[in-house]
Formats: structure tokens, sequence, C-alpha cells
């Protein structure tokens, strides 16, 4: 058990749950959400606690909805936090720093929410693992499951790159590959769910699942030195990613493990394809009007963001913003970050640089602001969007071809 869970709560009509394999209020249909005594965990925890803890999202077991002892653990979490100075000499940012959590075992942050809806699912005595998936989820399901020694069956739009769906495929996942859009994938596993009793890590284990994200708040304060961001830009497709994060910090206050009020302005990143959630909140929307994904960025093209209105709160709250990239721009923003850090981000990362880039231009982030980027994907996994974008030198191997390829480049390339 989690010793500090209550309850699942509403979160439209705060009615309370017991702690079960539940996702929806059956009197207001709202989302529920794992609470907390957080006065109990302010006298547990400390930030020595936190730092004599592993080096994964599991140091920050008393804000997880799980028993830690039995985690599911492949190594999720504690990835780099990097100042990049390279990229912020380009964007005129003197205090820029990248969240690299495309190094995570399954090459995506969602190991993180993964990790802990799997021990929750094993906790609950469930043997099959699933999901409806835009790709990474479906990853790190596989892995996780292979870990756990649990069955996973995964489904996920069938025209997702070929990095997606082998690298679900190879844990010996199902691999269901369905003709539609996420969203079709998403309401047909709804269905499954209702008639398979399976943990579906994001729907009926969604409360705890979610959870998970928050660590990429809590990690990213204390690798700061236990200082919040001024701006995090995130990349957003349901909107738990940023919604989870901006919770994070507010519970790191909650528990007293930070001072508040939380200073970070909370930023959405969405490619033009599919961007509800930057349209909503740039026209001053708080409800997120579904639209029909078309976008080069797969693992954020949710056209009916089940999050979204949290994610727009979380934006309002904080005083934060929102980007929307022209499609072009992914990758260019995947080239931009590879060629002046060294890191190969997925589409999604390409979002985020590219949204960086566009906030920072509009003058929402200043020079001297504290800014972290989340690179929250693995550019191996989505290569073909930038196939035509690299150009090999293809020689025999001689001299005279070697010389004739060199002096052909351009002069800054040589
Ligand atoms: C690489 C990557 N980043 C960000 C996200 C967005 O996460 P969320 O659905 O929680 O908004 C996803 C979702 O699949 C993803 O695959
Ligand atoms: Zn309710």
């Amino acid at each position: 058990m989690a010793p500090f869970v209550t309850c699942l709560r509403c979160r439209e009509c705060a009615r309370e749950y017991p702690v079960e394999p539940l996702n929806v209020c059956d009197f207001c249909f709202g989302p529920l959400e794992t609470a907390y005594d957080y006065e109990a965990i302010a006298r547990a925890t400390s930030r020595r606690r936190i730092a004599n803890g592993p080096l994964t999202i599991w140091r920050y077991r008393d804000l997880l909805p799980v028993d830690a002892e039995n985690a599911i653990d492949i190594h999720a979490g504690f990835t780099p936090l990097i100042k990049a100075n390279n990229l912020g000499r380009v964007l005129g940012l003197d205090n820029l720093y990248l969240k690299n959590d495309s190094v995570n075992p399954s090459f995506s942050f969602k190991d993180r929410v993964v990790s802990v809806a799997a021990t929750k699912a094993l906790e609950f005595g469930f043997d099959t693992l699933s999901c409806a998936s835009t790709g990474n989820l479906a990853c790190a399901v596989g892995a996780h499951a292979a870990r756990a020694g649990m069955r996973s069956v995964v489904f996920m739009p069938a025209d997702l790159e070929a990095g997606k769906i082998i690298g679900a495929a190879i844990y010996g996942s199902t691999l269901v590959a369905v003709q539609g859009g996420y969203d079709e994938v998403n309401r047909l596993c709804s269905e499954i769910a209702d008639s398979y009793r399976w943990a579906f890590v994001n729907i009926n284990m969604r409360p705890f699942y979610a959870e998970g994200s928050k660590t990429l708040g809590l990690e990213v304060a204390e690798q700061l030195g236990w200082r919040f961001p001024d701006h995090a830009i995130v990349p957003v497709a349901s909107g738990a990613l940023l919604s989870k994060i901006w919770k994070g910090f507010n519970e790191m206050v909650s528990v007293g493990l930070m001072e508040g009020p939380v200073p970070t302005r909370m930023h959405a990143a969405q490619a033009r394809g599919c961007s509800p959630v930057v349209d909503a909140f740039n026209a001053g929307e708080e409800m997120v009007m579904p639209v029909r994904p078309n976008s080069v960025a797969k693992s954020l093209a949710i056209g009916n963001p089940a999050d979204g209105i949290y994610a727009i709160r979380a934006m309002t709250s904080s005083g934060g913003g929102a980007h929307g990239v022209h499609e072009e721009e992914v990758a260019q923003g995947m080239k931009l970050l590879a060629e002046t850090e060294g890191i190969f981000t997925e589409t999604a990362g390409g979002v985020v640089i590219s949204a960086l880039k566009g906030l920072t231009e509009r003058g929402a982030i200043g020079r001297d602001e504290l800014t972290v980027a989340y690179i929250t994907g693995n550019g191996l996994k989505t290569q073909e969007v930038v196939g035509d974008v690299v150009h090999p030198l293809a020689i025999r191997p001689n001299m005279r071809e070697f010389e004739e390829a060199l002096h052909g480049l351009s002069p800054s390339a040589r």
C-alpha cells in the first residue's frame, strides 16, 4: 500500500472514491485524481531523504501513489539536466537548461508514468498491462510488462514511425495497429477496458499513471539545487504531463520541500497540425475544441486531449503561455538541438525547441530568466522526419574521391 494516499478524488466535484482501478466520477463524469495526506508526507520527507534515495523516480516515493518497495523499476528517471550554452547563444538566452528525458530506458519520459502504473497494476492483481498510445507509451508499457512478467497488449495508430512500432513490439507485446488516429484508438480501448480485466495504464489506471509525470517537476527543481525555474516549456498531447509538472512543483511547497508560491510559468508546445490546447489558450478559452490531427509530430497528435482543460488551467494560473510551431519547424528544431547540444530528440523535442524559439522571439522569455525546456523523447524513433536534412558524403575508398567530396562542401561544413 501507498502510505500517504487517502483516496481518489474527482477533479470537478471533489467526491471521494476508494483507491481502486477507477478513473471517472460516477456523478459528474469528471476525471479522478489521487489525493494525499500532505501533512503526513511533510513529517516523513525531507531534501536529505530524497537525496539519499535511488537515482530513479523512486527517490520521490513519498509523493507517488504506490508501494515503492515493490516498484517495477527499469531505472526510469534521474535523467540529465544540461545547461545549454550553445543553444542559448543562438536563441539569446543566458540561463537555458534542457531536461534530457530522451535517455530513459525505453527512450521517452513515458517510462516514468508506466513505472508507477505497472507497479499499481500488480498491486491490484492485474496480469495484463495495456494502453492506447501515440507510440512512446506502448514502448514503455512493453518494457515494464517484460520486467514485471506481465502480458502486454498495446494499441496504436497503424501509421506510426517504424521506431515506435518496432520499439514497442520488441518486448514481446501483442501490438494492435489500428486503422485510425489516436482518438479512435483511445475510444476503442475504453470499450475494451469495460469488457476485459486489463490494466490500461492511461484509462482505468490513469489516476496513478499520471502521477509519474510529477517527477519531471520534482527532479528538475532538485537538480537546479532546490530552485524552481522561471519558465518551463512542455510538449502537450493529452495535457497530463504539463498539468502534472505544475502539480509536482506545488506539492513540493505543500510538503515543505520548497518555499512558495511557485514562480514557474508553464508554457505549452504543440505543432500546428494538432494544436487544440495552444489554440484554446491563445483564444482565451478553457474548453478545448477537438481537432482532427494532421501533423508530423505523431507522438503529440491527440485531437481530443483528456487533460487539455487542466493543462490550460495550469498555464493560466502560472501566468504562462502557448506556442504552435509550423510543421516544417519540427524537423528544424530537432536539427538545431542536435547541432548545438548533441542531443538527438524526436518530433516532440523539435516542437519544444521551435516553440522555445518562438516564445523567446515574442518576448515571453527574458534573456536572464531560468528556463527549462523538456526534451521528452528520442530521435532514433522518428528518423523518417529528418532523413532528408542529413546528407552523407558517398565515395569510393580513395583519397581523390574523398577530397573532391570534401571540397564540394560549403566552407562552414568543411
Ligand atoms: C515524447 C512525448 N512527449 C510528450 C508527450 C505528451 O504527453 P501528454 O499526453 O501527457 O501531454 C508525449 C505523449 O505521448 C510524448 O510521446
Ligand atoms: Zn465528480
